[in-house]
């Protein structure tokens, strides 16, 4: 009689520990509009503004003096999905002709495109990739990529590094930063002084500025190949 009353007390007490630590009613999260759920899994044919889009307009056009929020040339913030739509006119609409978003970016003449000379234009590729997104419904979408990181094949410099550098850095560093990433030559000097990654994998500020960090994947990607001496391959 007395082994089962402390049983049953000792189970009381279980449960009431596990309760304390597991509360069978979750506590929900307030739904926050600007942290769409991050559950959906990278389709290949979905453009997602998070993944995709906001690094290449945080590189390309948040530079110092332009579209960040302390500069705010022209009005234009470029840092975030509520800032590019509160502040570039019709950025959700597909008509080339009124987003001004779309516009700019394709703009051919040097005095009127974004970004300005003496930085580059965006690539066909990265202005295929916006101009689908909005034709998508210019959502604030976002995925995770769940395959395997593979640190094996494909790590090279023209099938990873390079497109790596291109959307998320390279829009800033030809000009700010004293230091180019523009070149082979120029990615393997940072490559093997350290400061690449160094730059992308500390805890503090880490490249690209402004931005979101880099995924685990993608700095251990970059690592191998710098370990591997950074070849141009
Ligand atoms: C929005 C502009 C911007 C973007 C995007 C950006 N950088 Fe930088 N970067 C800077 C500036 C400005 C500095 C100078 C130091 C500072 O202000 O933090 C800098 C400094 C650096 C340095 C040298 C000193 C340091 O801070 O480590 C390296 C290396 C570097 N960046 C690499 C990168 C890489 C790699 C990426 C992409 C993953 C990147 N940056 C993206 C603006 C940028």
């Amino acid at each position: 009689m007395m082994k089962t009353l402390v049983m049953f007390f000792l189970v009381v007490l279980g449960i009431f520990f596990a309760c304390k630590h597991h509360p069978l009613i979750p506590v929900e999260d307030e739904p926050n509009p600007n942290n769409p759920p991050s559950g959906t899994s990278c389709g290949p044919d979905s453009v997602y503004f998070e993944n995709q889009v906001l690094p290449i307009l945080i590189s390309n056009c948040t530079q110092s003096g332009c579209h960040n929020t302390t500069n705010r040339a022209d009005g234009i913030v470029l840092t975030s999905y509520d800032q590019l739509m509160s502040t570039v006119k019709n950025a959700s609409s597909p008509d080339a002709g009124k987003n001004k978003l779309l516009r700019v970016i394709n703009e051919t003449r040097p005095d009127k495109r974004m970004p300005p000379p003496p930085s580059s234009p965006l690539t066909p590729d990265q202005i295929a990739l916006i101009t689908t997104w909005v034709q998508q419904g210019a959502r604030n979408n976002r995925c995770t990529d769940n395959s395997p990181c593979d640190t094996l094949s494909s790590v090279t410099y023209s099938g990873f590094v390079k497109p790596l550098l291109t959307t998320y850095c390279t829009g800033c560093h030809g000009t700010q930063g004293g230091v180019s990433l523009q070149t082979y030559n120029d990615v393997r000097n940072q490559a093997l002084s350290g400061q690449l990654y160094t730059s992308v994998s500390r805890a503090v500020n880490p490249m690209p500025k402004g931005g979101q960090r880099l995924s685990d994947c993608d700095i251990r990607k970059l690592k191998r190949w710098i370990d591997a001496g950074a070849l141009n391959n």
